[in-house]
């Protein structure tokens, strides 16, 4: 029986996993994406273009890669129909290789309308949601009320819908926002039509005979655990399990098919949206971060946040998802720096020092305590871990002794080809 490997951020999303997936897929018969939606924004490079991909899972441009969209994702016609098209001129089958669960929940264009306007309500308090209807959805989805992609096959389609945004609009009607109903009703009901002339399958059957057969598959998370509705710094999280766990019920997967889990993180932190960031920089050095790591969001543009890594946070992460290999982003980013600073343990305001997450992660205040690194302080043009500064091997020793977990793979740049694999010599 072959197993299922995941592979998903350790922080606040945006580590980079849709370069790394793309870089892996060729190693994969199967990519799958089992929970979140069009909040992701997973970028992938190679011969000099960029691409964004929202839903379609990153395995996309290898030909021979299956792809698929799991039971445990939020699936919007909409902005499925525009990745799509966007796609068009890379003669990509996606008609054939790729494969959308009937059981993925629908995001319909009140839900967007709802985001909107919960967030309109919080005033100050916002989470900072990148708008997209994820938390609505899945609060239909839970409420048992939602409607899924395996719905649109039905004739009675066009009246369930109707009746679920009738039940919206009555809500819609105490907020304050406006929109232009008949524009976004036929919006959504071309993107349906189009949406059905796709594989929508019961993908846990597929995905069940995938792994019976000795497929080789990979699961590829969106957001990251910081931002699990269970375990991230709730509030200030999404509406999904977006740790290994997910994985099962995202796709329907029994546990024990569970492979290797890569989590994959940035050299530093950064976050976009509100909530709490231990080792946030709020001075020049992290403007100059968001400078060299070209930190504004892939789905929204928003500046991100940036600050210095977080062990403690980290090593929350990998237990929650039984990590059991490391992946650092964006090496190339800290070459600036001629000191580098880790936050190894948080400091409470009772003076406690604590390696542990504070439950009152959002009122606590925490102090990082840092150790202090010297930096490489040139710019990385390695090929292997054989031509990296002296400085850059003494931080990932130090990462990965910390951690407890090898750190197997090394980004320097965003292309595929900036890509360093490192021999497991420790753990
Ligand atoms: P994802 O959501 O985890 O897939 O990550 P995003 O695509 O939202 O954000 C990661 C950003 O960093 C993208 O713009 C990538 O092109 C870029 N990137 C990925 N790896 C590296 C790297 O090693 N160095 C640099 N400088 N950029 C990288
Ligand atoms: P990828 O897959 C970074 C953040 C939002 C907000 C919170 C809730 O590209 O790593 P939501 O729209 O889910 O209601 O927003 O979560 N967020 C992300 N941040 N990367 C993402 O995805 C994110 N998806 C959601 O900024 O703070
Ligand atoms: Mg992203």
């Amino acid at each position: 029986m072959a197993k299922v490997d995941v592979l998903l951020g350790l922080q606040w999303g945006d580590e980079g996993k849709g370069k790394i997936v793309d870089v892996l897929a060729p190693k994969y018969d199967v990519v799958a994406r089992f929970q979140g939606g069009p909040n992701a924004g997973h970028t992938l490079e190679f011969d000099g273009i960029k691409h964004v991909l929202h839903q379609i899972p990153s395995g996309i441009f290898r030909q021979s890669t299956r792809n698929i969209i799991g039971n445990g994702v939020v699936l919007d016609p909409v902005v499925f129909k525009k990745e799509i098209d966007s796609l068009q001129k890379y003669n990509l089958n996606t008609r054939e290789n790729l494969f959308i669960s009937k059981k993925a929940s629908l995001i319909i264009p009140t839900h967007r309308l709802l985001d909107q306007a919960y967030e309109q309500a919080k005033g100050e308090s916002k989470i900072g949601s990148t708008l997209k209807g994820i938390g609505p959805t899945y609060q239909d989805k839970i409420g048992r009320q939602g409607l899924r992609v395996g719905d649109i096959l039905s004739d009675k389609f066009t009246e369930r819908f109707k009746h679920l945004t009738t039940l919206h609009f009555k809500i819609l009607e105490n907020l304050n926002i406006t929109y232009n109903w008949p524009e976004l009703e036929v919006q959504f009901l071309e993107a349906v039509n189009f949406l059905r002339q796709f594989k929508l399958v019961e993908s846990e059957y597929l995905i069940n005979q995938e792994i019976k057969n000795g497929s080789s598959i990979l699961a590829e998370g969106a957001q990251g655990s910081l931002l699990d509705i269970d375990f991230g710094s709730y509030p200030f999280v999404t509406s999904s399990n977006t740790v290994t766990a997910g994985a099962c019920t995202g796709l329907g997967i029994a546990p024990r098919y569970i492979g290797e889990v890569f989590g994959i993180f940035k050299a530093y932190s950064t976050r976009v949206g509100s909530g709490p960031f231990p080792t946030e920089l709020l001075n020049e050095e992290g403007e100059l971060m968001r400078k060299q790591g070209n930190e504004f969001g892939s789905t929204t543009g928003r500046p991100r946040r940036c600050g210095w890594i977080d062990i403690p946070s980290l090593k929350y992460s990998i237990m929650i998802n039984g990590v059991t290999q490391l992946f650092m982003m964006k090496a190339d980013v800290l070459s600036i720096f001629p000191t580098i600073k880790v936050c190894t343990q948080y400091k409470l305001a009772d003076g406690t020092i604590t390696e542990a997450l504070p439950y009152e992660l959002v009122n606590e205040k925490i102090t990082p305590v840092y150790k202090e690194l010297k930096g490489w302080n040139r710019t990385l043009s390695v090929k292997s871990i054989h031509d990296f500064p002296d400085e850059l091997t003494q931080y990932i020793d130090f990462l990965e002794d910390q951690l407890e977990v090898p750190i197997t793979l090394i980004s320097t740049g965003p292309d595929r080809i900036q890509t360093i694999y490192r021999p497991v010599s420790v753990v």
